[in-house]
């Protein structure tokens, strides 16, 4: 039987690649550049299988390609905004995502975040790189305390949950939580973690607030000026989710008035071109969506797309079926 032919929209790690090379008829996108809608139909006309990234929007119009050829898109990464679920089921494509194996060093970012925007790190570096710093002295670039501090939560998912572990267990922080769709009491009880009744209570409550819901139409600008106002003046936001979930022109304001005390953002609406605002700000820790950035993520979100795909070649149901 002859190999599906595959097209990867962006370059992956070595060990995935020689993967991909042994059990598909590959393309790699060898110049690594952000693909176009053009060329994104272009691939479900002619590929069995693409496998794309969060930086290919996957329209309804890139899914209207005709005569379309994609039986299945193996979407490197958990999350799927960048999809048009719904008009991929009604062209009848399957899709899959990389749930799991990036949980961890995504709640590591987060934690990242908080300590670089709370103890001032990214603007320490600064200060030492740019030959500024003359010394130690009592009142030096003091910052917030993390350690017992309350971290909120909105979503509870697999990597809310791996950041209030770390949170609570390493650093003493108790945690509260809005979400929806809880887990099962026995695993709230696992963390120690409190349940609130709405996002505007953990708002209200936390000394940080950390975003973990998904990117979605109903969670685009769900941190919106009337939210960000509910927060204490002495808190800090911290986004590794989606850059709409947070109305990033309101966020800057709230930094810029200093209504909350500051913010650490791995995720940005319309990135990379992010708002240019934020460069001008030092109560804000920056990074270029790093989340899943290790090697060992990576390989493993690659290695859990060639088996979701496999499967489906093989006529099995991806575990990682999203539709
Ligand atoms: C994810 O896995 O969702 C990352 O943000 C990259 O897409």
């Amino acid at each position: 039987m002859s190999k599906p032919k595959a097209l990867v929209t962006r370059r992956w790690p070595e060990a995935c690649e020689a993967k991909l090379k042994e059990l598909f008829d590959v393309t790699f996108n060898e110049d690594n550049h952000p693909m176009t809608a053009e060329e994104l139909k272009d691939a479900l006309r002619n590929y069995d299988v693409v496998m794309p990234t969060v930086t290919d929007p996957i329209t309804a119009d890139v899914l209207s390609a005709e005569p379309l050829r994609c039986k299945i898109l193996g979407n490197f990464g958990v999350g799927f905004n960048h999809i048009d679920i719904e008009a991929a089921k009604a062209r009848g494509i399957t899709v899959t995502n990389t749930p799991d194996v990036l949980t961890d060093c995504t709640a590591d970012i987060a934690m990242l975040l908080m300590l670089m925007v709370a103890r001032r790190g990214g603007e320490g570096e600064r200060h030492v790189r740019s030959g500024e710093w003359t010394g130690w002295h009592p009142t030096h670039m003091m910052g917030t305390k993390v350690t017992g501090k309350t971290l909120g939560l909105i979503g509870f998912g697999r990597i809310a949950r791996a950041m209030a572990k770390k949170a609570h267990f390493g650093f003493d922080m108790p945690i509260i939580f809005f979400d929806p769709y809880p887990p099962p009491r026995e695993v709230i009880e696992s963390l120690e973690a409190e349940q609130c009744s709405s996002i505007e209570d953990v708002l209200r409550r936390a000394d940080f607030v950390a975003l973990h819901c998904p990117g979605s139409k109903e969670n685009h600008h769900l941190i919106n000026a009337e939210r960000l106002a509910l927060m204490k003046p002495t808190a800090f936001l911290i986004n590794t989710a989606r850059g709409d979930v947070v109305d990033n022109v309101a966020l800057l304001e709230a930094l810029r008035n200093k209504t909350i005390k500051g913010a650490g953002l791995d995720v940005y609406e319309g990135e990379p071109n992010l708002n240019k605002g934020f460069l001008e700000l030092d109560n804000v820790a920056l990074l270029p969506h790093l989340g899943s950035a290790t090697l060992e993520t990576r390989e493993a979100m690659g290695m859990r797309v060639i088996e979701n795909v496999t499967a489906f070649f093989a006529g099995q149901t991806p575990r990682d079926k999203v539709v």
